[in-house]
């Protein structure tokens, strides 16, 4: 059976004292019976996955380099990510495939990288406002998702995140009827690249403001097998009920 999952991505957020919150977190859920992930800015990742060691969190990053070493200043591998603890990364997030330009066969060689540093890949998908009004939800979903998954996806390496982008920080979520039809469509499709048990390995996370007042309606929606959280996982008081609407 797989395990649910709670991502936590920080974004550009949280200094040296908010490693604080992951350690409150690692006391509030010292047995949880889902999967939690948080992903701290890059700066914060070797301490925090020193300090949760021993713990049931486990710590990622939000974005890799497709490459595994080489001149490319500024950026960091999936190898490196590995070596100083993270077990995951987040690539083609919204805002980097939105501010950095990157396209999908880019966000597919991050995945690839992160699978072959023995990372789990969390790769993000989702349309644009002007893309839904328009009535082409599915047909970007079925794009990015073929673009973007490389070969070797399996439930152990890749985890999918829907996150239409206007639900981002936004305090907007699409109704449960708009979420089950992206969600069972990309169980579906999914299961015509890698096989129906492949595709239902995969845990395909809902994310664009969560928070403890919406979550128990959105893990009750089929297809939905946890969530990516932004600002609701800063602090442990605001992701822990999350959390808990998850293992209910
Ligand atoms: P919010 O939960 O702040 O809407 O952010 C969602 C997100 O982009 C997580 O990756």
């Amino acid at each position: 059976m797989k395990r649910k999952l709670v991502v936590g991505n920080w974004k550009m957020n949280g200094m040296t004292a908010s490693l604080r919150e992951i350690q409150k977190l690692g006391t509030a859920h010292p047995a949880p019976t889902v999967d939690i992930l948080v992903c701290p800015p890059a700066t914060l990742i070797a301490t925090a996955a020193g300090l949760m060691a021993k713990s049931a969190i486990e710590i990622g990053a939000q974005d890799c380099h497709s490459a595994g070493s080489g001149a490319f200043t500024g950026d960091i591998s999936a190898a490196m990510l590995s070596d100083i603890g993270a077990k995951a990364v987040i690539v083609g997030h919204s805002e980097r495939r939105e501010y950095h330009k990157e396209s999908s066969a880019l966000v597919s060689e991050k995945a690839r990288s992160a699978h072959a540093a023995g990372l789990i890949a969390v790769i993000c998908l989702g349309e644009t406002e002007a893309e839904r009004a328009a009535g082409q939800t599915l047909a970007i979903i079925a794009d990015q998702l073929d673009a973007s998954l490389p070969a070797g996806t399996t439930g152990d390496n890749t985890v999918i995140a829907y996150e239409p982008v206007w639900a981002i920080g936004s305090g907007l979520t699409p109704d449960r009827t708009q979420i089950a039809e992206v969600h069972d469509f990309l169980r579906d499709r999914l299961g015509e690249r890698i096989g129906t048990s492949g595709a239902q390995a995969i845990r395909l996370l809902y994310g664009g403001s969560v928070k403890a007042t919406n979550a128990a309606a959105i893990f009750a929606i089929s297809n939905v097998d946890g969530a990516l959280v932004g600002g609701a996982s800063l602090l442990e008081k605001d992701f822990t009920p999350i959390i808990k609407a998850l293992m209910d």
